[in-house]
């Protein structure tokens, strides 16, 4: 196990980490759960692919289909969660973000970077989450207008690193990451 006696350090690892979502493709990090909250008062989790993180911009980009049920819920409330869970090294990491999010032409440059195969993720016939009456009762329509990007402001990331002797740390944005120690 490793042994963080310094917060700036635990929080590199817990950056490497992150990174490796999108650059390794077996990293669990590639797959976050992204927490929305409903109108309804229940929160609303789902696995999403990490399309970027930017440790300076303390940034992390999603891509999603503008007719989902999670662009409503954003649009009532911007404040989300981001989940990841890495076996491998016994570490969660836990984010509050505040999500931007970016439709029409301004997706442009994104959407040619999105392979064609993987274009019928937006449009699909009816909207995603709509009862249909068979399994398959649906079309994919790539569409550019219904392609979203998830720009995820980065407000506050905990660490719990699991170990002989657990490690638990929070860092916030606001106190420009300096970072505490908390019991586990
Ligand atoms: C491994 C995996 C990766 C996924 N990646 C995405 C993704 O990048 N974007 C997306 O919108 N949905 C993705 N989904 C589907 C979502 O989990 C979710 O079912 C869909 O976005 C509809 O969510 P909503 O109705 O809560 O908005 C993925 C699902 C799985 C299992």
């Amino acid at each position: 196990m490793k042994d963080f006696q310094k917060l700036d350090n635990f929080l590199d690892f817990g950056w490497a980490q992150i990174s490796r979502g999108k650059a390794d493709k077996k990293s669990p990090a590639k797959h976050p759960t992204f927490v929305t909250s409903n109108a309804d008062g229940f929160p609303n989790a789902r696995t999403l692919v990490m399309r970027r993180s930017d440790r300076k911009k303390n940034q992390i980009e999603f891509h999603t289909d503008t007719a989902s049920s999670k662009m409503f819920a954003l649009k009532e409330n911007p404040c989300a969660g981001i989940h990841i869970w890495l076996p491998k090294v016994q570490l969660q990491i836990q984010m509050d973000v505040v999500v931007e999010v970016k439709v029409g032409d301004i997706t442009i440059p994104n959407w040619r970077n999105v392979p064609t195969n993987s274009r019928v993720a937006y449009g699909t016939i009816p909207s995603p989450g709509k009862v249909i009456g068979s399994p398959l009762a649906y079309d994919y329509v790539p569409d550019q207008k219904r392609f979203a990007v998830l720009v995820c402001d980065i407000q506050s990331i905990q660490l719990l690193l699991l170990g002989a002797k657990h490690i638990r740390a929070y860092y916030k944005k606001t106190t420009n990451w300096q970072g505490e120690w908390l019991s586990p």
